[in-house]
């Protein structure tokens, strides 16, 4: 039986008493340590790697099991901990290392980013990418509690913070519509501020899907990816954030419900004030905006989602707040609306 609920502990600054500094394994961001080496330093085996995609290859993973396994110098067994300290490529990969290391050593998420705190250290997902594709390997391996801490999370930029709030934006959508109302009602404050008070209740919201549909069989999970869809494409195209690409994708996803007549128009614009009113933009109303072409937006999906063109796409619309609905769309409908929208045009 897999425990997907991991304890959430939340700290002001690195925890002096949670870790057996003498046995587990911290596995961190090397741009992380050079900010904060007082974290390294407590620990005896640290494994120091370079953030990003390339980590998470598949053909680089041996040479790391390699190295790590080369550290120790004490029998390895499975009641060891790895604390991965990083953003979600960091989780990712130490999370798939400790899932296979002795058949699975215990595991603690320290996400650094607010992307990580958010969304990936939570839920269980862990990933490796083959070639260029992502997340092609992996397993469910939830970490046994995450650790969010203050001090790492709130001295990145304000950059880092517009991308954190779309996927907390998302989850607030989908949960009670109290959610929303009450992560909008102070727009003034800064986005880091707005995410850190309402860090543990998109967790929690997060949690509540994944409990429900762990393993992902019964499609609810899938709510998680509102807004992945272009959000995925426009990532690839232009070679921005995830958390951006999300929020844009979001505009989409909101924009498409309400042209459908599944969310009432009175909503979607509550809805796209709300951002307004946070200082959040789609980069449709900006002047420098410029287009893809529709053919690269058919390559880029059908590449993402895996499918042929005659395939049908899980899309997530919104009917309310609260109420995600995920409903199958086929490519040209996909792709009709993204013209439409101005997303992409025909040349
Ligand atoms: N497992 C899941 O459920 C899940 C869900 C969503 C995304 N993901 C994965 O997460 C990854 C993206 O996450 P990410 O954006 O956190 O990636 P990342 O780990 O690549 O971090 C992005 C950048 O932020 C830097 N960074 C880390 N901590 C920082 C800090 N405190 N301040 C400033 N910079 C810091 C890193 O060095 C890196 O340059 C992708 O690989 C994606 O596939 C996984």
């Amino acid at each position: 039986v897999i425990n997907f609920a991991s304890q959430l502990l939340f700290y002001e600054t690195f925890p002096q008493n949670l870790f057996d500094f003498e046995k587990d394994l911290l596995i961190i961001d090397q741009w992380v340590d050079q900010q904060y080496p007082a974290i390294a330093k407590k620990f005896k085996y640290v494994y120091r790697v370079q953030a990003g995609e390339s980590l998470k290859s598949l053909t680089a993973f041996a040479q790391h099991v390699e190295a790590v396994l080369d550290l120790w110098d004490q029998p390895l067994s499975r009641n060891h901990c790895v604390v991965s300290c990083g953003g979600g490529s960091v989780g990712d990969f130490s999370g798939f290392l400790a899932s296979i290391l002795k058949r699975g050593l215990r595991l603690v998420q320290c996400p650094t980013t607010w992307l990580s705190a958010i969304d990936s250290a939570h839920g269980g997902k862990t990933a490796l990418n083959v070639k260029s594709v992502k997340n092609q390997v992996g397993t469910f391996y939830p970490a046994e509690s995450v650790l969010l801490i203050k001090e790492l999370l709130q001295q990145q930029g304000p950059e880092r913070a517009q991308e954190g709030l779309g996927e907390l934006i998302k989850v607030a959508l989908t949960d009670q519509p109290s959610f929303f109302h009450e992560l909008t009602k102070n727009p003034e404050l800064k986005h880091e501020d707005i995410i850190w008070q309402n860090l543990e209740r998109a967790i929690q919201a997060k949690n509540k899907i994944v409990l429900q549909d762990p393993f992902e069989t019964k499609g609810l999970r899938k709510i998680l990816n509102f807004g992945h869809t272009l959000g995925h494409v426009i990532e690839a195209h232009y070679q921005v954030s995830h958390g951006e690409s999300v929020l844009q994708g979001l505009y989409f996803a909101i924009e498409w419900s309400a042209k459908c007549g599944l969310l009432p128009e009175a909503q979607s614009k509550v809805i796209f004030q709300s951002f307004e009113k946070m200082k959040l933009q789609s980069w449709l109303e900006t002047n420098q905006f410029i287009p893809m072409k529709l053919a690269r937006v058919q390559q880029l999906v059908m590449f993402d989602k895996k499918i042929t063109s005659d395939a049908k796409i899980d899309f997530v619309f919104l009917a309310d707040f609260g109420l995600a609905k995920v409903m199958p769309v086929t490519l040209p409908e996909f792709l009709s609306e993204v013209h439409r929208q101005g997303w992409a045009v025909d040349v």
